[in-house]
């Protein structure tokens, strides 16, 4: 009886693991006796850094999508071991941040030498990039410790601007993540910018003849091609959420709908019933009087991709620096 139970759990475990989801132990303050100051040092040196960069709330929530995709939320992304590193792939294009994520290592390293991981530096950063952006504050479950392992071919599933819908559910899926997540999290473009170089396809070369995606309003194609030209400098940057790059808000999802999403794969989530309809669960006259508004569902998710195959307990180790290995 209780051999059968303990395979049950086995198998259970194994099936969530292959899910990518460890049985992990995180908890709300797990740093609150060996290092109290952890999550204020860290806020402090992200609202620093936002000073003198205001678009610095988006990079530092993006790196901690990247970081969780692949291998977990482990701060694989952060280290540098050579061209294979993890952080020169493709799918890695245009993320940033490491260099905010290690200064505040370094203050934390003085203040309590060899305790908080990178990788909660990173998880916990996103939830402070979201409070600056005057989106929801929340709790960041820690305890997650640092990945051994960074090779550029395993970001090779990364989400890509050009993947179907279909592509996009599973690769969340894959993850953990259902349909109604992707959409939440995917709205984590309502700050932010995208580089030209990911609005080619979509503008010069979507449909037989180099006509653009028919989803784009006419009326923000004009502005989209004036931002950038085709054949233009690809590292021109444009905002993703429309009149509203700054703010942590659903008007992203008000974009989606209209027709003035930016990216190929924000404005594929109103072309799919399913994603349609949570889009338009957060915007319609009835939300939030009744339903969960936006904002409450978007922490569930990011809590939860924030566990990710996440190493725990006697797993991974606390790196000294964030950009290398021990
Ligand atoms: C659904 C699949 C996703 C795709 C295909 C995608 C794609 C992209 C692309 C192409 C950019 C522009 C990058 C650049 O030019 O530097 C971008 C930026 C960004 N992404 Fe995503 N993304 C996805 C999901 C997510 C998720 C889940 C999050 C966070 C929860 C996120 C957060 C961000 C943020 C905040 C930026 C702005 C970065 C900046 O301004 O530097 N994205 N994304
Ligand atoms: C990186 O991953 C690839 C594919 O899994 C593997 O063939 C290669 O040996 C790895 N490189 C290193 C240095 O671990």
């Amino acid at each position: 009886m209780e051999w059968t139970k303990a395979k049950v759990s086995l198998a259970l475990s194994l099936f969530l693991v292959s899910l990518g989801i460890s049985l992990a132990d995180l908890r709300v303050g797990f740093y609150s006796n060996t290092c109290p100051q952890a999550e204020s040092i860290i806020s402090r040196v992200v609202s620093g850094a936002a000073l003198s960069d205001p678009n610095l709330p988006a990079v530092l929530l993006r790196l901690h999508f990247h970081d969780c995709f692949v291998e977990g939320c482990d701060g694989s992304i952060l280290v540098d071991n050579g061209p294979i590193s993890e952080k020169n792939a493709f799918g890695h294009e245009g993320v940033r941040g490491f260099e905010i994520v290690e200064a505040a290592k370094a203050e934390l390293e003085t203040a309590c030498p060899g305790v908080v991981s990178c990788s909660d530096i990173v998880a916990l950063a996103a939830r402070d990039a979201i409070f600056l952006a005057n989106g929801p504050e929340y709790e960041v479950p820690t305890g997650r410790r640092d990945g051994r392992v960074s090779n550029m071919s395993l970001a090779k599933e990364m989400p890509d601007v050009s993947d179907s819908i279909e592509i996009l559910k599973a690769k969340f899926m894959q993850k953990g993540l259902d349909a109604k997540e992707l959409v939440l999290l995917s709205a984590a473009h309502t700050i932010g910018t995208t580089a030209c170089f990911f609005m080619s396809k979509r503008l010069y070369d979507f449909l037989p003849g180099g006509q653009p995606d028919p989803t784009i309003n006419p009326a923000f194609l004009p502005e989209l091609t004036t931002q950038c030209p085709q054949n233009g400098d690809i590292n021109v940057r444009l905002p993703m959420d429309r009149l509203s790059e700054r703010l942590f808000d659903k008007q992203i999802l008000r974009n989606i709908k209209d027709g003035f999403a930016v990216l190929q794969t924000d404005a594929g989530l109103y072309e799919d019933v399913t994603t349609r309809r949570v889009v338009d669960s957060y915007i319609g006259l009835l939300n939030p009087i009744f339903g969960p508004t936006f904002e409450t569902d978007f922490v569930k998710a990011i809590v939860k991709m924030g566990k990710i195959g996440v190493k725990t307990g006697s797993k991974g180790d606390i790196r000294r620096v964030c950009s290398a290995f021990n």
